[in-house]
């Protein structure tokens, strides 16, 4: 099986971008899985302290590790956006691919400074794992947020990126290029979609040499992400469009059928739901289709 790294760096080489996809349940888990078998594509869940925090940081390494070894299946685990050292370090020790360390709420120097320390420390856990960094602000919570303008986010420069880049060696990179997180109202109903500074990435892109992710993708305009791979993003993150799914479909799942109560038949349409919502996210990342 090939490390993480690797298949990140061949997903550059052939101009495509890995899936990244947030559970919180087995529900989510099917879903994403049954996805990305179905299309052949290797696939990251992720899991923020949050989600950790629900589902069991230890539990959802041994999950993921055994559909990996079951299935023969490049599915890997990432502990997304975590803030403290010891969370990270609690994540690696129970065997995760890799960590987005975010201290992107912090000024840059103080950023740079502790996500260099802490790659080093958790390397030595681990050489293998995959230590992202962030830079800039691109909100926080994947949610539905109120319909207000998004504040203006300023975009991260070529010259942020490739300082941070040298100074912390991470693995990946991950800038703000006009992305955020979660999805405004409008966004939900199909009203807006989210766009982004694709001349940035490429700038960006040239500037370092690192892999880049993209984080906030929910909602976003099918052609700005063909336009951000190809411009050099190499992993996007998607969380509410599968939060949306997994809750409307559970929803509707139990008003259709309010007198059962086994959760292996009313969970199935959520799975399905899920599944659909990465298929075409899948589809479009990896298979430019
Ligand atoms: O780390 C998770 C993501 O960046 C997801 O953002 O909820 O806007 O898809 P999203
Ligand atoms: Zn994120």
């Amino acid at each position: 099986m090939k490390k993480f790294i690797e298949v990140v760096q061949e997903a550059g080489r052939n101009c495509v971008a890995i899936g990244h996809f947030n559970i919180a349940d087995l529900v989510l888990l099917k879903g994403v899985f049954q996805a990305a078998r179905e299309l052949n594509v290797p696939v990251l869940v992720g899991a923020s302290e949050g989600e950790r925090e629900f589902a069991g940081t230890r539990q959802l390494a041994a999950v993921v590790q055994s559909l990996r070894e079951e299935f023969d299946f490049p599915i890997f685990l990432n502990a997304d956006h975590t803030h403290s050292l010891a969370k990270a370090l609690e994540a690696v020790k129970a065997g995760f691919d890799s960590v987005v360390f975010d201290l992107s709420a912090l000024p840059f120097a103080e950023n740079a400074r502790s996500t260099r320390h802490a790659i080093e420390e958790l390397k030595s856990i681990n050489p293998a794992v995959v230590v992202e960094g962030e830079i800039g602000d691109i909100g926080s919570g994947s949610e539905i947020h109120a319909a207000s303008p998004s504040p203006d986010h300023a975009l991260t420069t070529p010259e942020e990126a490739h300082q941070f880049a040298v100074e912390t060696k991470v693995d990946t990179l991950a800038p703000a290029v006009g992305n955020l997180h979660g999805m405004r109202k409008s966004m939900v109903i199909g009203k807006e979609r989210k766009h982004l500074a694709i001349k940035r990435i490429r700038e960006i892109k040239s500037a370092t040499s690192v892999p880049i992710t993209l984080h906030g993708g929910s909602g976003t305009a099918d052609e700005d992400l063909k336009g951000a791979i190809h411009a050099g993003i190499n992993i996007v993150h998607i969380n509410t469009e599968l939060r949306l799914a997994w809750k409307q479909r559970l929803e509707a799942g139990l008003a259709r059928r309010q007198d059962e109560v086994v959760p292996y038949k009313i969970l199935p349409s959520a799975v399905a739901a899920v599944h659909d919502v990465v298929s075409a996210r899948l589809r479009l990342f990896a298979l430019q289709i």
